[in-house]
């Protein structure tokens, strides 16, 4: 091997049997940063230059081929030499330029690779464009490059949805050309030598295979469907459909959009939310904290939630051991677990061998005893504190002294869980969203006492459970209730003050929710909200403006959808405007001499944001919340916030 030739501080290479083997290093994920740029354009002109090279492998250090282009340079003024320069120059070399994909390669990172004239990708490689979820197109040649390789149809269903692939599909849809059985770099350099001296394989010199129609528009109309109005997904069917032109028209284009969509506020939002969520589990004090070990968990309540969380933990390896008060609602649990796991299975989300392991680790029993091999116990009972203590009483006697004790609540004060046991430093909350499996939400709740190590354990299993994890303070109805609370409460306002449900569920679905607040409420039932709203009824401030007309709906039988009407009618199921509910909320505003305005689309949305973010504030001056931009993921993450407009505090500027 030769000594390393440096071409910039990121970028350096060996040469090999006459092969310049060049490798990116530039961590943590070897972004194409502008130094990177510089050293792979000096590579690029030394292999050109140099008689003694006769091709080139281009591969990434560390477990990451490329991941991308440096987001964090978006926004910065340019700097010379730009990605799509340097990619057109790797295409054009007159020596073969071999991309071995140690990692992932992704956006910036796959458009290098789809310039070079042979892929080989190690096993564990995973390939994608996933620029869409950041608000933008590719910029350096991936829409008009993927179609050249792998048809318009499957270049749409790649790129305008943002997937990741792995290796093995790579390879079948033909993004790559080999899979790497041995040494990767090996593998390269032997491939490359092979090419020299052969006509090369230049992507954008290669006709687009015909693609039907009709095959196009199904697949884009299908992800349109999903992006909820998005620009950059239609962008980037748009550029992928029109690929037949000459490559450089395309590109051309390809960048403009590129580059216009940066600016994009849907850009701004979804680059914000793209770093909040890697910068929420990093916590202040657990820095050096050692986690424990969790193999085994405990689920104290196998009704929805609790089985849900079984699925969730079943699939991520762990052994569960299910506890409901008696055998027969254990088995009834077990039941109820194994249908969710067959559900996986008919959807082809589960194999048969998987479904055959998850069921293998899972036990259910009526004996607190059972659980003594549990690491962590979580649990899911029915929402009520004395119910809840007295499981921990019995709990803290059942298990180990160092495994974690965990509660479900939604409202409950877990510090008063805490306190009645022996062992307060390893209880926390951990709250899930239903449905647990399918919810990525996860609003981890460090009480006053929680030790640091019982939550850095807890940060770790809810990764392996693929949850995204936002630790709150104990306050009543932790970061996103209290949220949500606030919220409601002004929707409410807003009905007194003149406008209608269906008025501010428009609103909301045009701004991005999925669905509207009512016809969620309706969804979801009115009756406990009701028995809650009951309860604090001898405790409410007088001077609090308290709006009852959820109360009359309830009072008159209006439940929601299960009993067919709530704030809406559902004659046939659909849901239709009810005159009934407009006249409760006109007497209600007569009754409170309330003279009825109308509001904008844009008033209802402001006022909607404001009360969010108002109380958004209030969390983190309280300290509940450790940074706002953890308050926004818990509202895109588990009360629909449109993620591209970045959650409540990012919209509120
Ligand atoms: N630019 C700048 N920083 C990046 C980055 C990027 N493209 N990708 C990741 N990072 C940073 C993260 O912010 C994080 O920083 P931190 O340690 O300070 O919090 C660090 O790298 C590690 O990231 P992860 O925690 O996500 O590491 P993982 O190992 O879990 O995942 C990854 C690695 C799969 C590469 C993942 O980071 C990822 O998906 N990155 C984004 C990929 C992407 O969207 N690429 C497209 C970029 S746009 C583009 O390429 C435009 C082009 O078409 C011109």
């Amino acid at each position: 091997m030769s000594e390393v030739t440096t071409f910039s501080a990121t970028v350096s290479a060996t040469t090999r049997n006459g092969i310049l083997v060049v490798t990116i290093d530039n961590p943590p994920v070897n972004a194409t940063s502008a130094d990177v740029r510089l050293g792979l354009s000096r590579a690029l002109a030394h292999a050109e230059a140099g008689g003694a090279i006769s091709g080139l492998v281009i591969t990434g250090a560390g477990k990451t081929f490329i991941g991308g282009a440096d987001i964090k340079e978006f926004g910065k003024p340019p700097v010379e030499p730009m990605l799509p320069d340097v990619i057109e120059t790797i295409e054009a070399l007159s020596k073969p330029v071999v991309a071995a994909l140690n990692g992932a390669a992704l956006g910036g990172g796959l458009e290098v690779a789809l310039a070079c004239h042979y892929r080989i990708a190690s096993p564990t490689a995973q390939l994608g464009l996933p620029e869409v979820k950041l608000g933008i197109v590719p910029g350096a040649g991936g829409t008009q490059r993927l179609p050249r390789l792998i048809g318009i149809p499957a270049a749409i269903e790649l790129i305008a949805s943002g997937r990741i692939t792995k290796a093995g599909e790579a390879l079948s849809l033909g993004i790559v050309d080999e899979i790497a059985e041995t040494d990767l770099i090996d593998v390269a350099i032997d491939a490359a030598q092979k090419l020299v001296g052969t006509p090369l394989r230049r992507t954008g010199e290669l006709a687009i295979a015909s693609a039907d129609p009709a095959e196009i528009e199904k697949v884009s109309a299908k992800l349109l469907a999903k992006a909820r109005g998005q620009k950059a997904p239609a962008e980037a069917v748009r550029l992928i459909a029109s690929s037949h032109r000459p490559l450089g028209e395309g590109l051309a284009d390809e960048r403009a959009t590129f580059l216009a969509l940066r600016e994009s506020p849907e850009a701004a939002a979804l680059r914000h939310v793209f770093f909040a969520e890697r910068e929420t589990s990093k916590i202040a004090g657990l820095e050096g904290v050692e986690a424990r070990q969790v193999n085994t968990i405990g689920i104290c309540g196998l009704g929805l939630m609790g089985s849900g969380i079984a699925v969730a933990a079943l699939g991520a390896g762990y052994t569960v051991i299910g506890l409901d008060q008696t055998p027969e609602a254990a088995e009834k649990g077990r039941e109820r677990i194994i249908g969710l796991l067959e559900r996986n299975l008919a959807s082809g989300r589960l194999d048969r061998a998987g479904f055959d392991a998850q069921t293998a680790r899972l036990s259910v029993t009526a004996t607190d005893a059972d659980l003594a091999p549990c690491d962590l116990v979580i649990e899911a009972v029915f929402d009520d504190l004395d119910v809840k203590i007295d499981l921990f009483r019995r709990l803290d006697k059942a298990i180990r002294s160092d495994a974690i004790l965990a509660t479900n609540t939604s409202y409950l004060n877990p510090d008063e869980i805490a306190a009645a046991t022996q062992h307060p430093g390893r209880v926390l909350g951990l709250h899930f969203f239903s449905p647990a499996h399918l919810m990525r939400l996860l609003e981890v709740v460090r009480c006053k006492e929680t030790a640091p190590d019982v939550l850095a354990t807890s940060l770790n299993v809810a990764k392996r459970l693929r949850k995204l994890p936002v630790v709150t303070g104990v306050t009543e109805g932790f970061i996103g209730n209290r949220i949500f609370s606030a919220y409601r409460r002004e929707a409410e306002f807003l009905l007194e003050d003149g406008a209608l449900p269906h008025d501010i569920d428009a609103a909301l679905e045009d701004y991005g929710f999925p669905m509207g607040l009512f016809a969620v409420y309706d969804m979801a039932g009115l009756e406990i909200a009701w028995a809650r709203r009951k309860r604090q009824a001898a405790t409410r401030d007088p001077s609090e403006r308290y709006v009852e007309i959820a109360d009359r709906l309830c009072e008159a039988g209006r439940l929601g959808q299960k009993s067919g009407r709530g704030w809406y009618a559902y004659p046939d199921g659909k849901r239709t405007v009810d005159p009934e509910v407009t006249a409760i909320i006109e007497a209600e505003r007569t009754k409170k001499h309330i003279t009825p305005r109308s509001f904008s689309q844009e008033e209802i949305e402001q006022r909607l944001l404001g009360a969010m973010a108002a109380e958004g504030e209030a969390l983190l001056a309280e300290g509940i919340a450790a940074r706002a931009s953890d308050i926004d993921l818990v509202m895109i993450n588990g009360y629909g916030f449109p993620t591209h407009k970045g959650g409540p505090m990012f919209a509120k500027g």
